[in-house]
């Protein structure tokens, strides 16, 4: 989602409202694109200054392609990039065309959501390492309402349906796609296509499912949840199923000060408030606390689901814990358990890790369904030392006991973020992406901002007050010793209860490498990182675009990332995927055109930074998911 410190920070300068908004035509965009890349032709391996790499991770073999914001997309030299869909294209048989002054719930539920985030590439057939054919499945975190019903944000006016719209463009979508002659398509009418929203019923499933909790009016058993809200990033997991994060959930529910009686102090801890950005309560009781207390204790999960399987029902893990949600990236201990990482973003939260008490059976897929139900959730605190703890959240033992609120396991997991307070992690800031090196086995965390951290509140994890750039940690688990590691399994012990940890980039100047505000992260094939910025509205002040960065990770050029893709104005990149080969990545463009103009105020439908990725001025911009492939079919950034 668009950086939740935009309030705070200022709008597009009149200079650069100008040159965006001369370049508006796409005559005028074309222009700028072969300008920019003329001489960006490379030989291969062309590395800058520093000359080639010794050893460790291949380098990137191309230049920074220009940090200005333009109104359309960019790519580094040698590759294409083409959309592969927009909010509103058709994903199930009989959706209906995009029509952006009639969206409505009935077509929204077939069509491609908004918001594009996390993507994962899902080989076709299962199991395979096919990359030219695959599912893509593609998070839809939210809805700006400015851009979807730009009359009624006029007006003020108010009808239910259009919640139900929002609703519907909310989720989750599974694309059959192909590559054929003319690059990604696709593929219509798939059986696989399918479409998850906010009304799709889904289980609860671990220690927290059943819950008196989690029970409500419309659920008396706790068991059965509708819809999933605010879909950031997410993970995959070795059998084959797609992990979506629940994040800033507490957009969703009415919750006046005090209200929710017994959840009240639940509640403040997750930052529900008295005037949510939708109105969804005014449609749907169940979003008003004040008449179902416990309905926020059903989100804000990790959720499961097979994408092999159009009919099967996602499944909110609690045993995973209960927070914002950034992603869920998972890793195969070297004794099978699996380790799944993920950040709580928001300013002050903490980084977790969950760790099965089952392993994984490779060979036996349904013998990993239910992997996430059962094992210890701990969460990270980090050292001066440069060493990180992870602290189990176990009920009864330290503080997590009937004298803190504590009852069960349910408890610890539905309050996760005050367990882990009372445990003492450290407050991090605002941790987004977490990846894994699958070839050394270290653990990235990315940290998008944090401008609140005073200079008494400075620690090395977290190094900078006012921290308006972002940062990078690095975790390097110990070593595994005690038994030969089983097949698919990353180096190093991902269970330990101690790591060592250091810092690996400081967001500063782009143009020493540096991007700023790091979010979301993949490794390509290769075992290279590639990191996503959201500058949020920053992106105007300093009149850089947000997109892909590559960084090494090792060698003399460690640390140091190269700007491969630029998003068009106003938007952030989200969900780099790779297809198994790396011949493909795919990213996710969210929030084009948006932003705040030089009066101080929300960019419009009317008046948007950009019209991509169409460039009519009858059609709203739109998020959409791009696919990179390289011109000689080799592997993205050589
Ligand atoms: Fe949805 Fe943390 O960004
Ligand atoms: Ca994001
Ligand atoms: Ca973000
Ligand atoms: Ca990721």
């Amino acid at each position: 989602m668009a950086d939740t410190d935009e309030h705070a920070t200022p709008p597009v300068s009149p200079h650069l409202q100008d040159v965006l908004r001369k370049r508006l035509s796409r005559r005028g965009m074309l222009a700028g694109l072969a300008a920019g890349a003329a001489g960006l032709a490379l030989p291969r391996f062309a590395f800058g200054e520093e000359g080639p790499r010794e050893r460790g991770t291949p380098a990137f073999a191309f230049r920074d392609i220009p940090f200005a914001i333009q109104p359309d997309h960019r790519v580094a030299a040698g590759h294409d990039a083409k959309v592969l869909i927009r909010w509103g294209d058709p994903v199930v048989a009989g959706a209906p065309p995009f029509d952006p002054d009639a969206v409505d719930a009935a077509a929204q539920a077939m069509q491609f959501g908004t918001s594009n985030d996390f993507t994962a590439y899902m080989p076709l057939p299962r199991g395979s390492e096919a990359s030219t054919h695959g599912l893509l499945c593609v998070n839809h975190e939210y809805v700006n309402a400015r851009f979807l019903f730009p009359d009624e944000q006029r007006t003020g006016s108010f009808r239910p349906a259009r919640i139900d719209a929002e609703m519907a463009a909310h989720g989750h979508s599974v694309l059959e796609v192909l590559k054929g002659e003319d690059g990604w398509a696709v593929v219509p009418n798939s059986r696989y296509n399918r479409r998850i929203t906010a009304q799709t019923p889904m289980h609860l499933s671990g220690p927290a499912a059943g819950h008196r909790r989690v029970r409500t009016k419309d659920d008396p058993a706790g068991r059965t949840v509708r819809g999933t809200l605010c879909n950031c990033a997410g993970g995959s997991t070795p059998w084959g199923t797609v992990l979506m994060a629940e994040e800033n959930f507490d957009d969703y529910f009415r919750c006046p000060a005090g209200a929710g009686a017994d959840e009240a102090v639940n509640h403040m801890h997750y930052g529900l408030k008295p005037r949510p950005p939708l109105a969804w309560h005014k449609a749907y009781a169940r979003f008003d606390v004040t008449k179902e207390p416990r309905e926020p204790n059903r989100y804000g999960w990790i959720v499961e689901y097979d994408p092999y399987d159009p009919t099967s029902m996602p499944v909110k893990r609690t045993a995973l814990g209960r927070f914002k949600h950034e992603g869920a990236t998972t890793v195969v201990q070297p004794d099978g358990r699996l380790v799944v990482y993920s950040g709580d973003d928001e300013k002050f939260q903490y980084l977790y890790r969950f760790v099965s008490d089952g392993r994984y059976d490779p060979a036996k897929r349904s013998a990993n369904r239910d992997l996430l139900d059962a094992g210890t959730l701990y969460v990270a605190r980090f050292e001066d030392s440069g060493r990180v703890h992870w602290l189990p959240l176990v009920w009864g033992t330290g503080p997590l006991t009937p004298r803190n609120g504590f009852h069960d396991t349910g408890d610890v997991l539905i309050e996760t973020r005050r367990a882990a307070t009372l445990l003492g992690a450290t407050p991090m800031d605002r941790p987004e992406d977490v990846e894994v090196d699958p070839s050394t086995g270290k653990v990235y965390v990315l940290l998008t901002n944090n401008v609140d951290r005073t200079p008494s509140q400075v620690n090395r994890a977290n190094p900078r007050a006012f921290n308006g750039l972002g940062h990078i940690l690095e975790i390097d688990p110990p070593r595994w010793e005690r038994s030969e590691p089983v097949e698919r399994s990353v180096p190093g012990d991902h269970g330990a209860l101690r790591a060592r940890w250091d810092l690996f980039l400081l967001g500063g100047e782009p143009s020493k490498g540096r991007p700023n505000n790091p979010d979301n992260a993949a490794f390509d094939p290769q075992g290279r990182l590639w990191i996503a910025t959201d500058q949020g509205s920053y992106q105007f002040r300093r009149g850089v675009s947000d997109g892909l960065w590559a960084c090494d990770v090792d060698g003399p050029n460690r640390g140091r990332a190269r700007f491969f893709f630029a998003c068009p104005a106003g938007a952030e990149l989200c969900g780099p995927s790779f297809t198994p080969d790396g011949t493909t990545l795919f990213v996710a463009v969210q929030h084009p055109g948006q932003g705040r103009g030089a009066d101080g105020k929300p960019l419009t439908r009317d008046n948007p930074c950009t019209r991509w990725p169409d460039f009519q001025d009858d059609m709203p911009p739109r998020c959409s998911v791009v696919a990179i492939t390289r011109r000689d079919g080799g592997p993205i950034a050589g």
